[in-house]
């Protein structure tokens, strides 16, 4: 097993002091506090692989009060890798193309941003070839109610799931496709245009393993999701989709789940790798914004 500590290409004088960090795990599957670090100022060496080897430990990783610009917020999350665009550019937020603008609100009859994002279970663009490593969440304006993120621990799924399952699975890959439920969400809300050839071309389906391996701890993770996966291959197709329906119900036992119920400011960093998430729901009256980055990973093995 290699855990390789990213670089820190923005410290290459190592005169950057460090700031005082403390990492505070949550009492359950997932998830820390980092507390005592301004996501606005360098980072230094240090500070940067405390970050990199908390966010492998615990999969979540919680900044409180990051009143950052998003010009912060993409040279924090490049730190990590290269960005990836979202293919609906329309949601980009105007002048950041590596921003999504996650957000029900709507102005001048327009949505500003997604608003139906991770409303499925999901990793996020696990139907890429690369997907992605880890995004970024940063909360711009919060709803009085609702609102929350849900995290499933995939590993955990993994380490727990019952032995005809694991048989059956091990070893198989799975297709994820973006379009798997566009047309479906397209019925039923304001934040899914038609999609130009240019955007479907980006978007074709890809084959990934049902089980992963974390290409920096070695850890195995379950890696399908009710958002993107639609068949085990090899499988005939009423076997695949009761399989998926197995994987994706122990995937969500709720002893494997974090949920963040945000405060403003928060910027929240989430290990796509090991997790599944989901937007909880916000009510249709309250307005909800936040700005996400996502940085690219590898090609699952
Ligand atoms: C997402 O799936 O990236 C958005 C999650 C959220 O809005 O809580």
């Amino acid at each position: 097993m290699t855990i390789a500590l990213a670089t820190n290409a923005g410290d290459a004088g190592h005169s950057v002091p460090d700031q005082p960090i403390v990492i505070r795990a949550f009492d359950g599957p997932l998830g820390a506090e980092v507390i005592g670090l301004d996501l606005g100022r360098p980072l230094s060496q240090h500070d940067f692989a405390r970050i990199h080897r908390a966010h492998l430990d615990h999969h979540v990783l919680v900044f409180r009060e990051q009143r950052i610009t998003p010009d912060q917020q993409i040279a924090f999350s490049r730190r990590f890798g290269p960005l990836q665009i979202h293919v609906l550019h329309q949601f980009q937020l105007p002048g950041f193309p590596e921003v999504l603008v996650v957000s029900n609100v709507v102005e001048n009859g327009q949505p500003i941003g997604l608003g139906d994002a991770g409303h499925f279970w999901h990793s996020d663009l696990s139907y890429k070839e690369k997907p992605s490593l880890g995004s970024l969440l940063h909360a711009q304006e919060l709803p009085a109610e609702g609102g929350d993120t849900l995290f499933a621990n995939m590993h955990l799924a993994w380490d727990t799931l019952p032995t005809h399952l694991r048989t059956a699975v091990e070893g198989r890959s799975a297709e994820h496709t973006y379009l798997a439920k566009y047309a479906e969400l397209q019925k039923r809300s304001p934040w899914r245009p038609n999609l130009s050839a240019g955007q479907i071309a980006q978007v074709k389906p890809v084959v990934h393993p049902v089980v992963r391996e974390h290409p920096e701890t070695g850890r195995k993770a379950l890696f399908v999701s009710e958002h993107f996966t639609t068949r085990i291959i090899g499988v005939p197709e009423d076997e695949s989709r009761q399989l998926l329906e197995e994987l994706f119900a122990h995937s969500v036992r709720p002893e494997h789940l974090y949920r963040h119920q945000w405060a403003e400011h928060d910027m929240v960093f989430w290990d796509n790798r090991s997790l599944m998430h989901l937007a909880a729901g916000t009510p249709d009256h309250l307005r909800r914004k936040l700005y996400r980055t996502t940085i690219e990973g590898d090609v699952p093995f």
